[in-house]
C-alpha cells in the first residue's frame, strides 16, 4: 500500500476535539498515513492575522486529502472573510457531496440512501451584491455558467455510476428563474443522454423539499445549484440523525477537503460532549475518495456498530464523552 499525506485543519471551538478523535481512529486502522496540521479560522486570524493563511492553502495542495473540523465566524470584523468559502473558491472545490444514509438509531428514518451533489462555486454565493436607493434596495446576482453546470452535472452522473445508483434527480426552479435555472436545466438535458444507464428526472426545488419529507426513499443522487443544495442537504441530514452524524466532502480536480456539516458549537467546546461521528464519517468518505475501500468499510461498520449498541454521545441519547465515543469505535474495529 502506498502512503498518504493527510492535512488536518482543526479550526475553532469543538473542531480540535473532533479532529483529534478522528485522527486517533484513523491511526487505529494501521494504514500508512502521515498527518500535517494547518491553521484556519478565528484562532488563526488572532494568531497570524488571517483566517486562511497562505501556508494552509499550500499544505492542502500538497496533501492527498484534507480533513477539516469547523470554524467560528466572529462578530463583524472589517476585512474578515469566511475561510471555508474562500478555500472552496481558491482550490476550485467545485462539488460539495453530502451523503445521507439511514442509521441504526431511532432518530433516523429508514430506507434512505441518497447523496446531494451541490455546485460549490457560483449561484447566489458568487458574492456580487450591491445596494441602491440609499440602502433601500438590495441586489444580489445569481450567476450560473455553462462551464460550472457541466462540471457538477457530469460529477453527479459519474458518482451515480461509481456508487451503483440508478437515478439522478436534477433540481432547479426553471419555471420562474428561466435564464439561470433554465441554463442549468438545459445543460443537464444535454448531458444525460451520454449516461444511458442512469435515469434522469427533473424536480422543482420546492417540490423536492416537500418530497424529501414525504418519501425520502425515492431519491438517489440529487444534483442542484449552490443555494438550493445548501438548504436541501441540511434538510436531508435531519432525516438520518442530524448534525452529530452529517458528513461531507468538497471535491475539486486537484484537491479535496472533507468536513462535518456542523459548525464549531462554541457552547460545547471543552465540555467533552461533541459527537465525533460526523468527523469520523467524513474520514470514511475521505478514505473512499482515496480508493481505500476496505479500511473505509471497516471503519464505517465500526461506527454503525457503536450506534447500534448506544455507545454514543448525549446528542444521540448516549452517556459517553467525545473521547469515549471514539474509543468504543476503536474497540469495534
Ligand atoms: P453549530 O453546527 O455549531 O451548532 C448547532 C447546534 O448543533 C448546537 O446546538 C450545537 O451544540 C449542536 N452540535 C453541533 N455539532 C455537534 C456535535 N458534533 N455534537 C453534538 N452537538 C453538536 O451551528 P451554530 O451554533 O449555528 O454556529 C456556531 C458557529 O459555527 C458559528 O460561529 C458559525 O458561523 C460556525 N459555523 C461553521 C461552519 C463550518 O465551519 N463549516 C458551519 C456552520 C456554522
Ligand atoms: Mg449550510
Amino acid at each position: 500500500m502506498t502512503g498518504y499525506r493527510i492535512c488536518l485543519l482543526p479550526g475553532d471551538g469543538i473542531g480540535p476535539e473532533v479532529i483529534g478523535q478522528a485522527a486517533r481512529v484513523l491511526l487505529a486502522l494501521e494504514m500508512d498515513l502521515t498527518f500535517e496540521q494547518g491553521e484556519i479560522g478565528f484562532g488563526a486570524y488572532q494568531k497570524l492575522g488571517s483566517p486562511l493563511p497562505e501556508e494552509t492553502l499550500s499544505k492542502i495542495r500538497a496533501a492527498d486529502a484534507t480533513l477539516f473540523g469547523a470554524v467560528t465566524t466572529p462578530p463583524n470584523i472589517p476585512g474578515y472573510f469566511s475561510p471555508i468559502i474562500r478555500l472552496r473558491q481558491s482550490l476550485d472545490l467545485y462539488a460539495n457531496l453530502r451523503p445521507c444514509q439511514s442509521l441504526p438509531h431511532p432518530a433516523s428514518r429508514s430506507g434512505i440512501n441518497l447523496v446531494v451533489v451541490r455546485e460549490n462555486t457560483e449561484d447566489l454565493y458568487s458574492g456580487i451584491e450591491r445596494v441602491e436607493d440609499g440602502g433601500n434596495r438590495a441586489i444580489s446576482e445569481m450567476v450560473i455558467t455553462r462551464k460550472a453546470s457541466e462540471k457538477i452535472i457530469r460529477k453527479a452522473f459519474e458518482l451515480a455510476i461509481a456508487s451503483s445508483y440508478k437515478k439522478v434527480t436534477v433540481v432547479h426552479k426553471a419555471n420562474v428563474l428561466r435564464e439561470t435555472c433554465g441554463l442549468f436545466r438545459r445543460v443537464a438535458l444535454e448531458i444525460a443522454p451520454h449516461y444511458p444507464d442512469i435515469l434522469m428526472e427533473e424536480m422543482l426545488v420546492d417540490t423536492c423539499a416537500m418530497e424529501l419529507v414525504r418519501d425520502p426513499g425515492q431519491f438517489e443522487v440529487i444534483v442542484t445549484t449552490n443555494l438550493f443544495g445548501d438548504i436541501l442537504s441540511d434538510e436531508a441530514s435531519m432525516l438520518v440523525g442530524g448534525l452529530g452524524v452529517a458528513y461531507s466532502g468538497n471535491i475539486g480536480s486537484e484537491s479535496a477537503v472533507f468536513e462535518p456539516v456542523h459548525g464549531s458549537a462554541p457552547k460545547l467546546a471543552g465540555l467533552h460532549k461533541a459527537n465525533p461521528i460526523a468527523t469520523i464519517l467524513s474520514a470514511v468518505f475521505m478514505l473512499e475518495y482515496l480508493g481505500e475501500h476496505r479500511p473505509a468499510a471497516r471503519l464505517r461498520q465500526a461506527v454503525m456498530e457503536t450506534i447500534r449498541l448506544g455507545q454514543v454521545t448525549e446528542d444521540l441519547g448516549g452517556l459517553l464523552s467525545t473521547e469515549q465515543a471514539a474509543e468504543s469505535i476503536i474497540q469495534c474495529l
